[in-house]
């Protein structure tokens, strides 16, 4: 289907050398967007850049650097606005799960999965923002929150902290920001095939996809879709919210006999 609101918007997508970001930013350009492509790895993210630009004849650019640092935050939105003139979508991916238990975890671990889950998705958030009201172009921000946002998983406090928090923040600034027609909303991801999941555990799919009634892990595609969705004139009602993508993971309650 061809969403309407998409074709020449531009939009800044992070973390998106793989994984999710890339497939966000294919589903960008396969609707005629054009995509400034960030990923903390210069190699990758000029590849992936080349890669969906040729695929789609598109026009997506690297720009490659920290998406938690406010500093590169500033000179990535610099980059935008010289490139496209403006910038109609931000979508905050790049984040990073660092597990490890409560009573053990350090102030470095607990500040690097803030620096960039959080800071790097609020401050990437509030600088496009403010561009939006100069220009007066309204826009929409989608924000990649998780299902270990919504549940408690063990060792993962910190991450499900930071998960949590994004989803406040859609509902904070979807009442904050609609005077000035930028709207906000969630994607929560369960367990996601990607290369970094593959690589953590090489039979992801065959473990993670029974806990789904469907049988199955998602794809990054499932998640780049929903996001379209929410970036497109079709779903501009929708503000504040977060959507589940996890397969129906987190639907199923237990009974006792269920824990044997
Ligand atoms: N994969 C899953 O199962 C899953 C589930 C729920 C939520 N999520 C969320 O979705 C988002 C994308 O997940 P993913 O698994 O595709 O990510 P990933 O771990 O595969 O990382 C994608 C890219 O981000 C880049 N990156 C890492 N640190 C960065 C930084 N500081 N600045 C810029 N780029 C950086 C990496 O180099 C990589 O290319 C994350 O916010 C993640 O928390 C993922």
């Amino acid at each position: 289907m061809a969403y309407t609101g998409i074709q020449n918007k531009t939009a800044i997508v992070t973390g998106a050398g793989e994984g999710i970001g890339y497939a966000i930013v294919e589903a960008l350009l396969k609707q005629g967007a054009r995509v400034i492509l960030n990923d903390v790895n210069p190699q990758l993210a000029k590849e992936a850049a080349k890669e969906v630009s040729e695929k789609f004849n598109g026009d997506c650019l690297a720009f490659a650097g920290d998406a938690g640092s406010v500093e590169f935050i500033d000179q990535m939105v610099d980059f935008a606005l010289s490139s496209f003139g403006r910038i109609d979508f931000i979508i905050p991916n790049a984040g990073i799960t660092l597990f490890g238990d409560f009573l053990e975890f350090t102030p470095e671990s607990f500040n690097r999965v803030v620096q960039l889950n959080l800071q790097g998705a609020f401050f990437l958030v509030q600088r496009a923002a403010k561009e939006m009201i100069k220009l007066k172009s309204g826009g929409k921000v989608v924000l990649l929150s998780s299902q270990v946002g919504i549940r408690a998983y063990r060792n993962l406090t910190t991450y499900a902290m930071t998960k949590a928090a994004l989803r406040m923040m859609a509902i904070n600034l979807a009442f904050e920001l609609d005077k000035h027609h930028i709207n906000i909303n969630v994607v929560a991801p369960g367990a996601t095939l990607t290369e970094r999941t593959r690589k953590e555990q090489p039979d992801y799919e065959g473990i993670w996809g029974k806990l789904n009634p469907n049988g199955r892990v998602g794809r990054p595609e499932d998640i780049a879709n929903t996001c379209l969705f929410l970036l497109s004139d079709e779903a501009s009602h929708i503000n504040g919210q977060t959507i589940s993508v996890d397969g129906g993971w987190t639907t199923a309650g237990k009974y006792p006999e269920d824990l044997n």
